[in-house]
């Protein structure tokens, strides 16, 4: 444990060490070619293309480590791998985290996705959030198991909420309870 921004090195399933840390601004050019990859395999995130390194460098630039954070696994200078998380910004939702990860292919099924995870939830921990809410496609088997591992439960579907390659796909809305523990608001 101990401070939930800092660098630290982990072994992957596979014997191969990355460095998981915040992102800086030094990675531009790096997590843009990594969320990049990613969206051009189509079938794993809303983001097909970020059109360029201006736009890459504002999005990054907009993590504070206080209510936003990205992390990132590290393989030699590269990023191979990226999480966020983005505090709700009104009075009402501000108690809640949304979470997106992307992993480039070559680094998947090893541990690193759940290694990020649960590192994006330590962080939430420590800065107060107590609900964390995440998006995926229903096609996504391999992203709703690590989720569902890690305690997260379906709260809503979108039904033939996205389009991939001429499918309608639904949307499954997933949520994590960090606490404290609360009663219902419900009526
Ligand atoms: C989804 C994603 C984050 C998972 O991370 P990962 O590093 O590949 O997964 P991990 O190796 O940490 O495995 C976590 C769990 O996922 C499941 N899993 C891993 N590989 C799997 C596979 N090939 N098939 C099914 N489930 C699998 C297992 O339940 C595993 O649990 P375990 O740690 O007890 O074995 C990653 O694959 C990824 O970024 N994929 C592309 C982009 C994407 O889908 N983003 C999520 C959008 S909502």
């Amino acid at each position: 444990m101990g401070d939930p921004l800092r660098s630290e090195e982990v072994p992957l399933r596979d014997g191969r060490k990355v460095v998981l840390r915040p992102a800086r601004m030094g990675d531009a050019e790096s997590t843009l070619r990594n969320v990049n990859r990613v969206g051009r395999e189509e079938i794993y995130i809303m983001m097909e293309e970020v059109p360029g390194i201006e736009v890459e460098r504002a999005w990054l630039s907009a993590f504070d480590g206080i209510r936003n954070v990205l992390f990132v696994g590290v393989a030699g200078s590269e990023v191979i791998g990226a999480a966020d998380c983005h505090g709700g910004t009104f009075p009402k939702d501000r108690h809640v985290g949304g979470i997106g990860i992307a992993i480039q292919d070559g680094w998947r099924g090893v541990g690193l996705g759940r290694r990020m995870m649960v590192r994006l939830l330590e962080w939430m921990r420590a800065r107060g959030f107590s609900k964390a809410e995440l998006a995926v496609f229903a096609t996504n088997e391999r992203a709703i198991r690590l989720y569902e591992s890690l305690g997260f439960t379906r709260e809503g579907i979108r039904r033939r909420h996205v389009r991939i390659r001429g499918e309608y796909v639904d949307e499954i809305l997933m949520g994590l309870w960090l606490g404290p523990e609360t009663t219902s608001a419900a009526p």
